[in-house]
């Protein structure tokens, strides 16, 4: 973990610069407070006195204890991997909140110099999205054996920020076996860069051809859909 530690402390620096506060880095929501916050904030939810935002898809009729952003790598409509992660939304299992970030194609390119207070916009939003999830699942297509640009842009937004910190995240290779590799060991070091948890038993693997994908974009087969859900289920558990 030299690397993340290096990064941690160029993270470090470049809050400091920022805001002039050197402990700036790890705000207080993803220390030992922010811990028992989110307990406290589950524990609201479960009573059912906390609603949820807009654009969420609750499943179930227990109320909401766990969120869940769901982040898809590629901009291509039709696409396998936002297919996947549409499916989620619709196969989530009582108790996990899912939400689509559909915002990748609107961020800008990454420059350090816009890296400020004053984020553009759709990376503030990006930024806020992670800041209120509970846990990140992301689905990224392979391109030149590593992640798509456009991907590793929206990557790149999250490193000088605090959210990714701490924050479980998984990912599911949807590439028929043998490809798509390049991709997901790309992911695996970037999220290490950022210092996430990496929740390893629900980084799986689920093929899903792009005959699969249905016209309303998401995926009838039953067992993808199983599959997600037991995904969904898994990264709920790890968060608690
Ligand atoms: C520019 C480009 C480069 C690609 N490079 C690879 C690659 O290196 N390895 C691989 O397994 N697939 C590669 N593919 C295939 C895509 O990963 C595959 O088509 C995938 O289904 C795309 O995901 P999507 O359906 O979510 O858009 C590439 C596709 C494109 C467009």
């Amino acid at each position: 973990m030299a690397g993340g530690l290096a990064i941690s402390r160029e993270i470090a620096a470049l809050s400091s610069r920022r805001s002039g506060l050197a402990r700036a880095r790890v705000p207080f929501w993803n220390g030992p407070l922010g811990r028992i916050g989110r307990t406290l904030r589950n524990a609201g939810r479960r009573l059912g006195k906390i609603g949820r935002s807009p654009g969420e898809c609750r499943a179930g009729r227990g109320g909401a204890v766990v969120d869940i952003l769901l982040v898809t790598g590629s901009t291509r409509s039709g696409s396998t991997n936002t297919a996947a992660l549409r499916t989620a939304l619709a196969a989530a299992p009582d108790g996990v909140t899912v939400a689509l970030y559909e915002g990748l194609a609107e961020l800008p390119a990454f420059n350090p110099d816009q890296d400020t207070d004053s984020l553009p916009a759709p990376a503030a939003d990006l930024r806020g999205r992670i800041a209120s999830a509970d846990a990140l699942l992301f689905c990224t297509p392979e391109y030149a054996g590593t992640l798509p640009g456009s991907f590793k842009n929206l990557l790149d937004w999250t490193v000088g920020g605090p959210e990714m910190h701490e924050k479980p995240v998984a990912w599911v290779n949807v590439a028929p076996e043998g490809r798509g590799n390049g991709a997901s060991e790309t992911l695996r070091t970037v999220l290490g860069y950022l210092s996430t948890d990496i929740i390893e038993a629900a980084c799986i693997r689920l093929t899903v051809p792009r005959g699969a994908v249905g016209p309303d974009e998401t995926i009838e087969d039953p067992q993808v859909r199983e599959g997600l859900r037991d995904v969904l289920r898994t990264i709920a558990k790890h968060v608690g």
